[in-house]
């Protein structure tokens, strides 16, 4: 047993994938971002079949969907040959609101590994309102 088990474990370590994100994404309000994600696997066979999900706050938390909750309607995805070819699992987020402040997280499935990012922070700051009111002010 123990012998079948090392050699799942130095299968496993011949085939990996790693993700990569962007570590810091700044951002106003109302622009279009995108979130960058990637991944490398060094698995012989080319993919064929896979997919890609991006989180808020925590791997299997919400999920950033294009047809409900906070994203809907403000999210674009990339195509397929760009996943499977491109290695690209990155996503825009249009119209983004101060309240998109937070952590992304991407996940990958290919090829039967999966894995994710360390985790993208978006930082969504407001109009300079305030800034103006100040200048006005000592005007
Ligand atoms: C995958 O990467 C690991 C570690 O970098 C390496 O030891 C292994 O040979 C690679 N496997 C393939 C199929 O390229
Ligand atoms: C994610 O964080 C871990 C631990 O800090 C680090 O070892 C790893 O290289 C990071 N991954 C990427 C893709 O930057
Ligand atoms: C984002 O903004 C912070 C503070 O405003 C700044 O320190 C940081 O360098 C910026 N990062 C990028 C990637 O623009
Ligand atoms: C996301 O939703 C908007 C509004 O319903 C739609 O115009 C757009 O085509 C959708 N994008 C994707 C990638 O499905
Ligand atoms: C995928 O998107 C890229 C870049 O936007 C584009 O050049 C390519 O033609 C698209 N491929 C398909 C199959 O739609
Ligand atoms: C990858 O996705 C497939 C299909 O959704 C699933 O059956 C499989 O368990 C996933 N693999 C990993 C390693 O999570």
């Amino acid at each position: 047993v123990l012998r079948m088990l090392m050699f799942a474990g130095i299968i496993s370590l011949l085939r990996s994938i790693k993700v990569s994100q962007s570590r810091i994404v700044n951002a106003s309000e109302g622009d279009s971002v995108t979130l960058e994600c990637s991944y490398n696997i060094n698995s012989s066979n080319s993919a064929t079949i896979g997919w890609y999900k991006w989180y808020r706050h925590l791997v299997n938390g919400e999920q950033i969907s294009n047809t409900t909750g906070n994203f809907k309607g403000r999210v674009s995805i990339t195509n397929s040959s760009e996943f499977l070819e491109k290695s690209s699992a990155s996503i825009v987020l249009h119209n983004v609101l101060i309240s998109d402040t937070g952590i992304y997280i991407c996940e990958v499935n290919i090829s039967e590994l999966s894995g994710h990012g360390n985790g993208t922070f978006l930082y969504v700051k407001g109009e300079t309102i305030a800034f103006y009111a100040f200048l006005f002010l000592f005007k």
